[in-house]
């Protein structure tokens, strides 16, 4: 059983609160002239929330921006090209529930012979109970974490993100990529990583999904640091990764919760959470600010560096991690690669 900082949607909302009036250590860092010119940023989940907001502001610091989402294709598009000017704007739909959609999207790219600078990678869903996707695995599972293990995969072998570590493309003398993973601080807590059942389709109600939501960034966060562990193995940075929560939002997370309790969450996000322009702070700063292209395996818990929880830095799972979700895309037919 996997448990987190959230038990159930009301402490869950209740723990936001509480985020809220933490001290925000590097909140006057993002400043106007740290930018991305002609650097071109991938965001996932672009279509609405924290995302969007993610990707506005790149556009605006210059970013060549491709959004990712189901929907609200062309309209989010349409409406970060209004708020900043950009004509460097694109979108692609993809579902990334759907391995073989994430692999459509990394065709796509390395079809067109893109170049990623810096990846978020932001979509996250909070399911009520359990959804079954085209493969079998559960949604959440595979939007929240396994999409981003392929995706990562994907760019990285492609050398659509370059690197010397998987493609033998990196570009020296060019300011290093960057991978980000918006997270959540629920991760804290969360029980060890469950190695019978990761990835085993089961059903669940609204608290387990609660629970799973957390346990699947503490799964995530134990990918990422792995990934940022073998993009600098010689101790000198290939492609920096982070992970970063962004606390509390005002954003649709909460659509697929059951409606009177969608009601009650959305009133409270509305009231109390911070706007999604003013949470993507800390994730635009770890975008653009030039240190974090030459550190790595950081994170940002708002606007705090903090450590994750210690069991995502614990090397042994970490490459436990890696072979158990190249064997689940492997038995769900996504590996392309050899042995
Ligand atoms: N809201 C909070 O308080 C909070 C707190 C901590 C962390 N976070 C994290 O922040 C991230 C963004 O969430 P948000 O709060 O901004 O929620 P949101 O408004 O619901 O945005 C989620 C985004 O993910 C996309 N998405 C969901 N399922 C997808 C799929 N199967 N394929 C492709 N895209 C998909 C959605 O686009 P489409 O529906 O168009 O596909 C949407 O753009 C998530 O990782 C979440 O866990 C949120």
């Amino acid at each position: 059983m996997s448990h987190g900082r959230f038990q159930n949607p009301f402490q869950a909302t209740l723990t936001g609160l509480r985020d809220l009036f933490g001290r925000q250590q590097l909140a006057d860092r993002l400043t106007d002239d740290l930018r991305v010119d002609g650097r071109t940023c991938l965001v996932t989940g672009a279509s609405s929330g924290l995302g969007l907001a993610i990707a506005t502001e790149l556009a605006r610091r210059g970013g060549r921006v491709r959004m990712v989402s189901r929907s609200r294709i062309p309209a989010a598009g349409e409406a970060v090209r209004r708020a900043t000017g950009s004509t460097e704007v694109e979108q692609l739909r993809a579902d990334l529930s759907d391995l073989r959609q994430v692999h459509g999207l990394a065709d796509e790219l390395r079809d067109r012979g893109e170049t990623i600078d810096v990846l978020v990678d932001n979509a996250g869903v909070a399911t009520p109970r359990a959804r079954r996707t085209a493969q079998g695995l559960d949604a959440m599972f595979v939007t929240n974490m396994l999409s981003k293990v392929l995706l990562a995969h994907r760019l990285l072998r492609d050398g659509t993100i370059p690197n010397a570590t998987f493609a033998g493309n990196a570009r020296p003398g060019e300011p290093k990529p960057r991978m980000l993973y918006v997270s959540s601080d629920s991760h804290r807590g969360a029980s060890a990583i469950d190695w019978e059942e990761l990835g085993t389709y089961y059903d669940y109600g609204v608290n387990k999904g609660i629970h799973n939501y957390s346990y699947f960034k503490l799964v995530l966060n134990t990918f990422a640091v792995e990934l940022s562990r073998r993009l600098a193995c010689g101790g000198e940075v290939d492609v920096a990764v982070h992970v970063m929560c962004p606390g509390p939002v005002d954003s649709e997370i909460a659509r697929d919760a059951p409606p009177g309790l969608a009601l009650f969450m959305k009133a409270m996000f509305k009231v109390f959470f911070r706007k999604p322009e003013v949470a993507a702070g800390p994730a635009v700063y770890m975008s653009v600010a030039p240190g974090y292209g030459e550190r790595t395996g950081e994170y940002l818990h708002m606007w705090n560096p903090k450590r994750m929880d210690e069991k995502c830095y614990d090397a042994e799972e970490g490459v436990r991690l890696w072979e158990h979700t190249e064997g689940l895309l492997r038995e769900h037919g996504a590996w392309s690669w050899g042995e």
